[in-house]
């Protein structure tokens, strides 16, 4: 079976780790953590990064940081992970959804001022499957609604946009420093991986502080045992920051792999008339970080029935999001009920949409092989 994905760790996550046996310094206190923070940061051109023990982890800590008051509400694509919706539930907010952009697969910018109401508090683009969302729009709605503005760039290590498109002068940002706060996660199957982890980026002081202070039980500084507030332990460890500081080192060779997984990929799939394969805009520089394909709507068959297929041919593959807006958990809330309120371009990529073996592991041959069997499945249809 080619996997769908397989993290590539190398001399240096080895001998990090080592350090970390050797010294002792396993728990969440040691050198590794505090180097792994700043360098994350940087990397994202801000000051704070609060590392924690997933991305989900870091969206909680993130959004419950902004203070919501129950009602607030948050604007997010439906076409989403499940913690995107969960961050903004538990701290207190609603989550108000938009639909996607057919290209992109991103929440669709044009939407989110219909969706605006006295109760917005925040926007959250989530960055979908290693290409940036056009951000210019959200970034200026935020401005002009003082609303705050949370990144989930959990699937884009690396990744630009270029923004100020329109004043003349355009400047390429990274993913994850662009917004007032952003989340990363750093799971087996990201670009850079500590195999659980994420971390909260952000310029904001008060953010940070209080990201930190959740992030740690709410620990009171004057007084040890003492606590003002509940927080939670999502701390990360100096081991899996230890396998982070090692990664970050290749992050260009990383995004230049994944590019060039991607292209190989494309190159050979343009001719297939029956797929959609991902885009990259002009103002985007994607890290591709899976290699989607969307089955065309006259073509008689769904995601699903090509997943099998592949399956039988000995190649792995996802599906892709499901959207929020039909998430039985979210139901049981109350939330997105209303049938009227469909969302189409996001139940099209959920039902024609998977994607294939594209990992850092991934060797030329298993990705040429994946075509051979999708040309193959060409003469079926
Ligand atoms: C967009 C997005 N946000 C958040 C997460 C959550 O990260 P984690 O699995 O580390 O909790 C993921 C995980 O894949 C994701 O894809």
């Amino acid at each position: 079976m080619i996997p769908v994905n397989e993290p590539l760790l190398g001399n240096e996550e080895l001998a990090n780790v080592t350090d970390c046996v050797q010294s002792g310094w396993i728990s969440s206190a040691g050198n590794y953590i505090e180097q792994f923070e700043r360098e994350w940061a940087n990397q994202c051109g801000v000051k704070h990064g609060i590392a924690v023990c997933n991305g989900t982890a870091a969206l909680q800590i993130g959004m419950e940081s902004l203070s919501l008051k129950p009602g607030d509400e948050v604007i997010m694509p439906s076409f989403t992970i499940i913690s995107c919706a969960l961050a903004v539930i538990k701290a207190g907010a609603i989550p108000v959804l938009v639909d996607s952009d057919p290209r992109t697969w991103c929440m669709d910018v044009s939407q989110i001022e219909s969706h605006l109401s006295p109760r917005t508090k925040a926007i959250m683009p989530v960055h979908i499957y290693g290409h940036p969302v056009d951000m210019d729009r959200v970034l200026a709605t935020a401005r002009q609604y003082n609303l705050f503005v949370f990144e989930d760039a959990a699937e884009v290590h690396g990744a630009e946009y270029l923004s100020n498109r329109d004043s003349g002068n355009p400047i390429w940002r990274r993913c994850g420093g662009m917004g007032d706060l952003a989340a990363f996660s750093f799971y087996a199957n990201k670009l850079i991986t500590t195999g659980e982890g994420g971390m909260l980026v952000t310029n904001n002081d008060e953010i940070a502080n209080r990201a930190r202070s959740l992030r740690n039980l709410c620990f009171q500084p004057p007084r040890r045992f003492y606590h003002m507030e509940l927080g939670y332990n999502f701390r990360m460890t100096n081991i899996q920051a230890a396998i982070g500081v090692a990664q970050l080192r290749r992050l260009k060779q990383i995004v230049a792999r994944k590019r060039e997984i991607a292209k190989r990929y494309t190159d050979r799939l343009s001719k297939l008339a029956w797929l959609e394969l991902p885009q990259e805009e002009p103002w985007a520089k994607s890290v591709f970080w899976i290699y989607g394909l969307i089955i065309r709507d006259d073509i008689n068959m769904d995601a699903e029935q090509l997943a099998a297929k592949l399956t039988k041919a000995g190649i792995e593959t996802r599906p892709f999001f499901l959207g929020m807006h039909e998430q039985p958990a979210l139901h049981q809330l109350g939330l997105f009920i209303n049938k009227d309120s469909r969302l189409p371009v996001c139940e099209r990529l959920a039902r024609r949409g998977l994607y294939v073996p594209a990992g850092m592991g991934i060797k030329d041959e298993q990705i040429d092989q994946v075509c051979s069997v999708l040309e193959q499945i060409t003469y079926e249809l």
